[in-house]
């Protein structure tokens, strides 16, 4: 089952990707992820996608489209994939369908994870993760079980992502408006939207998202 999780910076898809890879074996391709590992490497890709996402801008369609092609093609992707922050613009849907029809693959569905605006906010600036094995907290929400320790490696150094901040919080949430969500509609229109309430917690999402999943296989 191929699958995408849709929703505002801070919605919840790379927790919920997480979830289901670990349960199902799907794999998660998160694009931020994949640009953060390409940053880290230093290349030039990375180097080139680095000043946009800092100031919570998209980066550029064309090479988002090639990295998803690579990845999707991979021998691992064949369990199934849950697409995580891709596609992002209506370009990239489009491109998403035409790379699925010539690598014979389909899309099961399109999960929207629906949250609070205000919510959001506080989640992006609450959430860190540890430096060592990239596990990942957040200060109210999911807090580790000792006080400055991972629970699981036991580093006791954390990072925080650079555009996690309000200040760019708000050039994301508007990139989110205006160049995210007009694809709504466009997978609505297509009959693969399916909304759950992402407000509700971790525990609850996971089981609404697998009620989606299940009816699926049932149809
Ligand atoms: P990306 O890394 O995709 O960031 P994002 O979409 O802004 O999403 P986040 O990772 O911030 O949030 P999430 O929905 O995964 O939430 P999470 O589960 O972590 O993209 C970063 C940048 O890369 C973009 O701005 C852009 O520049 C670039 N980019 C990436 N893909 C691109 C593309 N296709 N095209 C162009 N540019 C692209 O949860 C957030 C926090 O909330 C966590 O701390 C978590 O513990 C907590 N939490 C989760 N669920 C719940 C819950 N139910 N209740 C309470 N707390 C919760």
């Amino acid at each position: 089952m191929n699958i995408i999780l849709l929703g505002p910076p801070g919605a919840g898809k790379g927790t919920q990707a997480r979830l289901l890879e670990e349960k199902y074996g799907m794999v998660q391709l998160s694009t931020g992820d994949m640009l953060r590992a390409s940053i880290k490497r230093g290349e030039p890709l990375g180097l080139e996608a680095k000043k946009l996402m800092d100031e919570g801008r998209l980066v550029p369609d064309d090479l988002m489209i090639r990295m998803i092609e690579d990845r999707i093609q991979q021998a691992d992707c064949q369990k199934g994939f849950i697409l995580d922050g891709f596609p992002r613009t209506v370009k990239q849907a489009e491109a998403l369908d035409a790379m699925l029809d010539r690598h014979h693959k389909n899309l099961d569905a399109v999960v929207e994870l629906k949250v609070d605006e205000d919510a959001l906010v506080e989640r992006v600036t609450g959430r860190f993760t540890c430096a060592k094995c990239g596990a990942g907290y957040h200060s109210n929400f999911k807090p580790t079980k000792v006080e400055g320790i991972c629970d699981n490696c036991g580093s006791a150094e954390f990072v925080c992502r650079p555009d996690d901040n309000p200040e760019t919080m708000k050039t994301r949430l508007k990139a989110f408006h205006e160049q995210t969500a007009p694809i709504l509609p466009y997978y609505r229109e297509k009959g693969l939207l399916k909304s759950v309430d992402g407000m509700a917690s971790m525990v609850n999402v996971q089981q609404s998202i697998e009620a989606v999943l299940k009816s699926l296989r049932k149809g």
